[in-house]
């Protein structure tokens, strides 16, 4: 294994301290530890808005220097990528002057708040060939890794079903505020959408990417409290995202596709499920059980045919042999880790790092023509592009 200074440095810059500002400075500094790589991220800077925050953030995670202005931060020579863990509104802003700057780029998701804002992010760094990727980091979690393998190897045999729900209740509370400091979820012009963009967007990306092109949707939205006091202003505000979101859809393998999502779910936290059905064979998979595969396969011999409950804990499996033992668990933070890692190593091996901003494009599509088909009443083309990474 090569040791630190044997190691080529990346220096990350991070813009934004929130949830995903930890999830990936986490993911920066375990990343050497438990994975032979060429490449050892820096965290060269934390940028934030609030100086104080930023430095008590960088403080408690080992942030080297800070910024209060992303454009400062970007105009840094000592600094080789951004990280951008900021609300969706400002992802676009950031990313594209980061990519002018020949910085690379990795950004949380979705890409933007819509497809149209998404584009000139993905042709600013493909004109300026700065490495990039998008945070879909579910695909990282060895059993949803596994879930591919399995897809790819054929033995599901042709695709009927793909199902996914992602089920929350934080906001069915009608004195719950809308904007702000970690409410800017409710806040279309921030967010840019609601449960759509949040929730569904991390489903139909781990499902194009296991099942390829969503070609059409028909889909309906619903918004349960109709006002809410902003948290700012104290205004009392008409609520423009979507709380809850069903929609089915065509693949463009014939398979018919089921979405739900809502923040009405009582007793659901982050319940995000996913379940394949195949000529041969079903998969299906629980976020609350993130270690686990479920698998069926009408092929096994039929008095011991049933659901096999697998374990994804085994060396021979995505991503453990770097962890601890076989049998033993690791968890949601461990995604982002294995996303750096294969950051990294598309670095090292001069390869794109998928999801990358084409293939979040492609996903922010589908998020539209679902939104679209609810306000209109009508089934929608998707027009995506998968090019199956
Ligand atoms: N991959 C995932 O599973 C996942 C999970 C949660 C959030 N996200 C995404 O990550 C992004 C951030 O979400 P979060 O939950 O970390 O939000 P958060 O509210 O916890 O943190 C946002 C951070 O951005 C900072 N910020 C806001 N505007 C800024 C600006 N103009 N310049 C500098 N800093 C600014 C805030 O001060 C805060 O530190 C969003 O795009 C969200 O959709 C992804």
């Amino acid at each position: 294994m090569p040791n630190d200074t044997h190691r080529k440095e990346l220096r990350v810059g991070i813009v934004g301290y929130g949830f995903m500002g930890r999830t990936h400075t986490n993911g920066y500094k375990r990343a050497n530890d438990f994975f032979n790589l060429k490449y050892r991220p820096v965290l060269q800077a934390a940028c934030g808005r609030d100086a104080a925050k930023t430095r008590a953030f960088a403080d408690q995670w080992g942030w080297q220097s800070v910024e209060s202005d992303w454009r400062r931060l970007i105009e840094r020579d000592d600094i080789d990528a951004i990280d951008i863990c900021t609300p969706n509104d400002s992802h676009a802003e950031i990313a594209i002057a980061a990519a002018e700057a020949g910085k690379m780029v990795l950004c949380e998701k979705p890409l933007a708040r819509t497809a149209a804002e998404s584009l000139p992010m993905v042709e600013a760094v493909e004109k300026s060939g700065v490495a990039n990727t998008v945070f879909y980091n579910y695909r990282r979690l060895p059993a949803v890794t596994l879930a591919k393998q399995v897809v790819d190897s054929g033995k599901l045999g042709r695709i009927f079903h793909y199902r996914a729900n992602f089920l929350q209740d934080w906001t069915i509370a009608a004195d719950l505020p809308q904007g702000g400091a970690a409410l800017w979820r409710l806040d279309a012009a921030a967010a840019g959408s609601g449960v759509t963009g949040d929730l569904l967007a991390h489903c139909i990306d781990t499902a194009m990417w296991l099942n390829g092109g969503i070609v059409d949707v028909a889909a309906r939205t619903e918004t349960f409290i109709k006002e809410r006091v902003h948290q700012e202003t104290g205004a009392t505000q008409p609520v423009t995202i979507d709380d809850a979101c069903s929609f089915h859809c065509g693949f463009a393998n014939g398979s018919l596709g089921l979405f739900e999502s809502t923040r009405y779910a009582r007793g659901h936290k982050a319940l995000y499920t996913f379940e394949i059905n195949g000529e041969h064979a079903s998969i299906r998979w629980d976020l609350h059980d993130l270690n686990r595969l479920e698998y069926f396969d009408h092929r096994d011999e039929g008095i011991l045919r049933g659901w096999r409950n697998i374990h994804v804990s085994d060396g021979d499996q995505p991503y453990m042999s770097h962890w601890w033992v076989p049998g033993l668990c690791i968890g949601y933070e461990h995604s982002f880790v294995h996303h750096v890692v294969d950051f990294l190593k598309a670095l090292e091996d001069g390869t794109p790092c998928p999801p990358t901003f084409r293939d979040a494009y492609e996903t922010a599509k589908v998020c539209d023509a679902v939104l679209a088909s609810a306000r209109d009443k009508a089934w929608k083309d998707t027009d995506v592009r998968w090019t199956g990474s």
